[in-house]
């Protein structure tokens, strides 16, 4: 069975302006374990695609649904990275890091130090008892990206999640989500401005068009795994970023 459907989801913000159509309709099947990105222009919807499937926001057509059943709030199986960092600034880094098992009730000592292991990976063990206010933006969404992982969500749904970071930084997350990908096997949802961050990692690309965002193409990816930094530069890596590229090009008013 499909893991998530979207099923002619669209969403219509009312403003003091009019109605503004936003996102959709747009039908996707994402199977279990598999990575999708999701590529498109500024404001053509993505995170607003983003708040509905987390549970944040209710459709105006159409449904969403993980298994069989409609997302229609917040779940404990879906971890979520936003394109803010919107950490808690009361809190230290580890226990932001902690806040999705304390919310579920799961807490136990072993999560402390799973959150420390986590902030390693992110390259922040020393920043652990700091406050958010502390960190640079980079810093803080690297908090973030832990908190989405903490409690080994089957689907991970993280929205530009690298946009703020340096380009080096940028290279070793994307590095890193791919092998936490792979040892893990969860659904991935990954929204990126990146046509070669997308390649690297997804499975699948779904381009969206310019507002409201629909689908207009869709890229499979069949690179072979795992991708390390040789794969940047094979044929086929290249073949199918130019292929994206052009495409982007040939859209008209569909710039990244
Ligand atoms: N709460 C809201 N009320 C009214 N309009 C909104 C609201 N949130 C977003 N919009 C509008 O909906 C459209 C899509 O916004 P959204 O944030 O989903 O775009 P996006 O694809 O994530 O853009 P970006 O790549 O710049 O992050 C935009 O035109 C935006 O102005
Ligand atoms: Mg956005």
């Amino acid at each position: 069975m499909a893991h998530l459907s979207l099923r002619d989801l669209s969403v219509t913000y009312k403003t003091s302006r009019g109605p503004l159509p936003a996102l959709g309709p747009i039908s996707l099947e994402v199977e279990d374990g598999e990575f999708v990105a999701i590529l498109g222009p500024s404001g053509c919807g993505k995170s607003t695609l983003l708040k509905i499937l987390s549970g944040l926001l209710k459709p105006s057509g159409g449904q969403s649904l993980i298994g069989d059943s409609v997302i229609d709030k917040p779940r404990p199986d879906v971890g979520i990275v936003f394109q803010q960092p919107t950490l808690l600034p009361w809190k230290s880094v580890r226990e932001n890091v902690l806040v999705p098992v304390r919310v579920l009730s799961l807490y136990s000592e072993a999560y402390r130090a799973k959150a420390d292991a986590l902030l390693e990976m992110v390259g922040l063990s020393s920043f652990a008892n700091h406050y958010p206010h502390e960190l640079s933006g980079g810093m803080q969404q690297r908090v973030a990206i832990a908190r989405g992982l903490i409690h080994e969500p089957n689907l991970l749904l993280m929205d530009e999640p690298f946009a703020a970071l340096d380009a080096l930084t940028r290279e070793q997350m994307t590095l890193e989500l791919q092998s936490i990908w792979d040892r893990t096997r969860k659904s991935v949802i990954f929204i990126t401005h990146s046509i070669p961050e997308a390649t690297f990692l997804a499975d699948r690309i779904v381009v969206l068009s310019p507002r409201p965002g629909r689908i207009v193409h869709t890229e499979k990816v069949d690179l072979p795994r795992p991708r390390g930094l040789d794969t940047m530069t094979s044929p086929s890596f290249v073949a199918t970023c130019d292929r994206l590229r052009r495409f982007f090009a040939k859209a008209e008013g569909a710039t990244l």
